[in-house]
């Protein structure tokens, strides 16, 4: 240890360290500076940077005996500047984690280039990633952060929904005083960390554990025989089957199977290598084609097979519509594990509240949280309080639960404050996957291009437990289709256990990836059928009145609105390729189309959202929301459904975000339905609130309501009424006037064929790649995405665009350049995620066809917009070059292929 001083922030401290110990460590453990973030340790990701001397350094790679006496600055020394208020305006943060390190090092650029261009600033920042915005947004801001535009006006009474104002949640996430899951851990707290199993697959026992235990001077030491409840969990009930501490067999390279528990120094200086645990090794399987062989060895040795769940659709002759077709097209396309590659890794702090255990964790999914701890900790469900941390990123993938059970757990043993944190090679190791799809298709079309028959088959790599499995294999034969007409349709989708990472929710629940394989086949038969690709999807395009495949009749369908967007763009970029291309012959510029459909909420299951709002004595209206908001807006979106619902301005409703033991639950954040569920939940219990009001006073429906120095204030027609609350006995909640209201979306389970309704309410989408190939070397560089969503109705353009923006990152690297290999993909610069320099112009039309069943018209947004974007890409490619990439991700050496393929070299 060392004593050194350090000038943080213009402010002279010493610190007694260790020299070699991280500055991002010091900054965050010694010195409690938690706005600078840790997302790698490893120089990766960029979220710890801080400015050194005014030059910006990864924390995490700096020794603190490197900064001694040296100028550091951090986040924290930033306060109200305009820089800040530009992020919010332009809507550039949203779930927040990497918005300290872009202000930080953003500021260094506009000290000297207060108005850089938008190229400037992409280089000032490249080394920053970002997983949630597309990056088009911080460039912005930064920008414009000396010129902004005007602020958005305050919306006036009704007009709240449609208006872009900045994130209501906004102000923490830009001075980095917002707490994500490691942030704000007491001094005295313990550490929690895993030994994970190096194998893919074996059995194991136990040596001296005690022993081991006391020689490290750890406080215990925990297995499985420790867990008091039950040691299963899964995020639908009806397939549980996942240990929160494997018990003698570990089916994944990552899984845990013990815990140690100690001083931050105890854990830190461990050896979890000497860990006495003896392994034996077994043969896994890893792929699908073997799981699924009759000899395989069972990956569930309680299951019949390693087949987890077939989901299927069908109607119509489709053998008869193939070969009456005039064109058939048909593929096989193979895609592979995707990581979710959040900048925060998992992490959160448990301690006793009394009797009752509190969770403050990063999570999408208090409620289910909340079941499912208490379940594996033999705990009441009530004993247990999740209060979410902020989450840095989520995706899907914190839906299934992480930290929250083993640091309760260790909780339950010390009794003292316990926390995790997973590092970023233990987050990628044990935590779900997009489902790698081994995908076969073929479809037929009449002599006009109108679709005959389609069957799809598709094997879903589900890993070793089955977290969102069973989703995966229901929702995409549902969705196979595209939002197409077609007379005869087959389609079934198999989720199949391996020894690899579970694959669970990413963003779209595998129809992204059946999207790839329908949207190639569509340009295959728009090429033989002789018709324009953009028409021939215009021509079989769902219309109001049409029958989905599953027999539902559609309405409020938006996918003519949104290719007909596309139609101007699409005509000039084959012009000016055309151009383009004539004059070069080693780069070539190509132009796809894609759409989606995606249907909102569960598929045929029930998933309620219930929203409570109260009036207090002293006059405040307050809205309990628990719908969790990981930086796609529902705290924002929700209050502006709610403030319009009840006829109040958007700033007097005060929020209460999502906890156990004050909102009541609103369901999951995933499935875009937090817009269209907890949004309707939201707009009842306005409604209902308004009408309490109003009849308190006898006012009328015009009536305005407004919060007035600590009073609410009725208006109508000249008339002026102060609520009398002093005569109202508050409720239980402390409410002089309450309102609850739940809201499930209606469906109709499938019947054996899937024919049904599973979803209320459909969201559409197309988009339009613009590409550029190199055909040396195969390089492929996204130059422009048309981006058109039908919406419904638009209750925060800003946050919307937002949305498509980041939605789109993540397409383009499923299409390009991600790729998760089990036990060889470690770390961020082994699998890598779009950085500002890969991101293309985005164009964004938002189209409004409202639903009848969404709030004001509302339908989802989240998961569309990363559908049609992989497609759009790849048919792109084909355009320029002939490549036609059948296994994604289309890194160059596969398109090089491709390209040879096509030419016949
Ligand atoms: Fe950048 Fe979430 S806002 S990672």
């Amino acid at each position: 240890m060392s004593r050194i001083s350090l000038s943080i922030n213009g402010v002279l401290q010493d610190v007694e360290v260790d020299p070699t110990k991280r500055l991002s460590a010091v900054l965050r453990e010694d010195l409690g500076l938690t706005g600078t973030k840790t997302g790698c340790d490893a120089g990766d990701c960029g979220a710890c940077t801080v400015l050194l001397d005014g030059a910006q350094v990864c924390a995490c790679l700096t020794p603190v005996a490197r900064a001694a006496g040296r100028d550091i600055r951090t986040i924290e020394d930033l306060n109200e500047t305009r820089l800040q208020a530009a992020f919010l305006r332009y809507g550039a943060a949203q779930c927040g984690i990497c918005t300290p390190a872009m202000l930080v090092a953003a500021s260094a650029l506009l000290a000297d280039n207060p108005h850089p261009a938008p190229q400037e600033v992409r280089d000032a920042l490249g080394g920053i990633l970002c997983r949630c915005t597309g990056y088009a947004r911080i460039v912005t801001a930064i920008c414009h952060a000396n010129d902004p535009l005007p602020k958005e006006a305050v919306p006036e009474n009704g007009a709240a929904v449609g208006a872009g104002v900045e994130r209501l949640d906004g102000a923490p996430k830009v001075t980095g005083q917002e707490e994500f899951g490691a942030d704000g851990w007491p001094e005295d707290v313990l550490l929690v960390h895993a030994l994970r199993s190096p194998y893919h697959r074996a059995v194991f026992t136990f040596g001296d554990v005690e022993s081991w235990r006391k020689a490290a001077g750890l406080e215990l030491v925990l297995t499985a025989k420790d867990i008091p409840g039950k040691n299963t969990f899964g995020t639908i009930p009806a397939f549980a089957d996942q240990p929160a501490l494997a018990d003698g067999a570990v089916r994944f390279k990552g899984e845990a199977v013990a815990l140690i528990v100690g001083t931050t120094e105890a854990v830190q200086s461990c050896d979890m290598q000497s860990f006495p645990v003896n392994w034996t090794r077994q043969a896994e399987i890893l792929e699908v084609e073997p799981a699924q062989q009759p000899d395989a060895p069972l990956v569930h040795e309680n299951r019949a097979g390693n087949l987890l769940l077939a989901g299927s659709v069908r109607h119509g002759n489709v053998p008869t519509g193939l070969a009456n077709a005039s064109f058939v097209a048909e593929a096989n396309i193979e895609t592979g594990f995707v990581e979710h590659a959040y900048i925060e890794p998992e992490a959160g702090l448990a301690w006793m509240e009394g009797e009752t255990l509190t969770i403050r964790a990063c999570t999408q999914a208090p409620v289910m949280d909340q079941e499912t701890t208490a379940e594996i900790l033999g705990l009441k469900r009530e004993q247990v309080r999740i209060i979410p941390a902020a989450t840095g990123g989520g995706f899907g993938a914190k839906l299934d639960i992480s930290v929250q059970p083993l640091i309760g757990l260790a909780v339950m043993r010390t009794g003292r404050p316990c926390a995790m944190a997973f590092t970023r090679a233990e987050s990628m190791a044990s935590t779900t996957k997009r489902h790698p799809a081994r995908m076969r298709a073929r479809i037929g079309c009449d002599a006009q291009g109108n679709i005959s028959a389609m069957e799809f088959t598709g094997d879903f790599n589900t890993g070793a437990y089955a977290s969102w499995g069973p989703t995966v294999a229901n929702r995409v034969p549902v969705h196979a289709s595209g939002p197409y007409r077609m007379n005869a349709y087959e389609s079934e989708a198999r989720a199949i256990h391996t020894n690899g990472p579970s694959a669970g929710a990413f963003r779209g629940f595998g129809v992204p990836q059946a999207a790839i394989i329908q949207e190639m086949l569509f340009d295959d038969l728009a090429l033989k059928s002789g018709i324009d690709r953009l028409d021939f999807r215009l021509q079989n395009a769902f219309r109001d009145g049409d029958k989905s495949q599953t027999g539902q009749v559609l309405q409020a369908v938006g996918i003519v609105e949104c290719l007909e967007a596309l139609r101007q763009p699409w005509a000039d970029a084959i012009a000016q390729n055309a151009e383009f291309n004539a004059q070069n012959h080693t780069v070539k510029r190509g132009v796809g189309v894609a759409s989606c459909w995606y249907g909102c909420g569960n598929t045929s299951l029930p998933n309620p959202s219930t929203i409570r709002a109260g009036v207090t004595p002293d006059g405040q209206i307050i809205l309990h929301q628990g719908a969790m908001d990981i930086g796609q807006g529902a705290n924002t979106v929700i209050t502006q459904i709610f403030a319009d619902a009840l006829g109040a301005r958007l700033q007097d409703i005060a929020l209460v975000g999502a906890d156990t033991a004050r909102t009541p639950d609103g369901g999951k954040t995933s499935a875009s339905r937090q817009t269209y569920v907890t949004g309707k939940a939201a707009e009842l219990a306005g409604r209902a609130l308004r009408g309490k009001i109003l009849t308190q006073c006898n006012m009328g429906d015009g009536a305005l309501i407004t919060v007035e120095n600590g009073a609410i204030i009725v208006r109508e027609n000249g008339q002026e009424l102060r609520l009398n609350l002093d005569r109202l006995t508050p409720d239980a909640h402390g409410y002089a006037i309450a309102a609850e209201e739940s809201y499930d979306p209606p469906t109709q389970a499938l019947d054996a064929n899937g024919q049904g309704i599973p979803y209320a309410v459909y969201g559409y989408g197309a988009q339009m790649a613009e590409v550029e190939v190199d055909m040396a070397l195969g390089k492929v560089r996204v130059r422009h995405i048309h981006a058109a969503h039908d919406v419904g109705r638009v209750i925060n353009p800003m946050l919307a665009e937002g949305q498509i923006e980041g939605g789109i990152a993540q397409g383009l690297g499923l299409a390009l350049m991600e790729e998760y290999i089990p036990g060889r993909t470690e770390n961020l610069h082994d699998y890598l995620i779009p950085t500002f320099g890969d991101m293309p112009e985005i164009t964004s039309y938002l189209i409004e066809k409202p639903d009848p069943e969404g709030p004001f018209g509302a339908k989802g947004l989240g998961e569309h917009v990363l559908i049609p974007t992989a497609p759009a890409i790849l048919n792109g490619v084909r355009d320029a070059s002939g490549a036609r990439v059948t296994r994604l991700p289309a890194l160059p050496h596969r398109v090089l292929r491709a390209i040879h393929e096509a030419r016949n070299d």
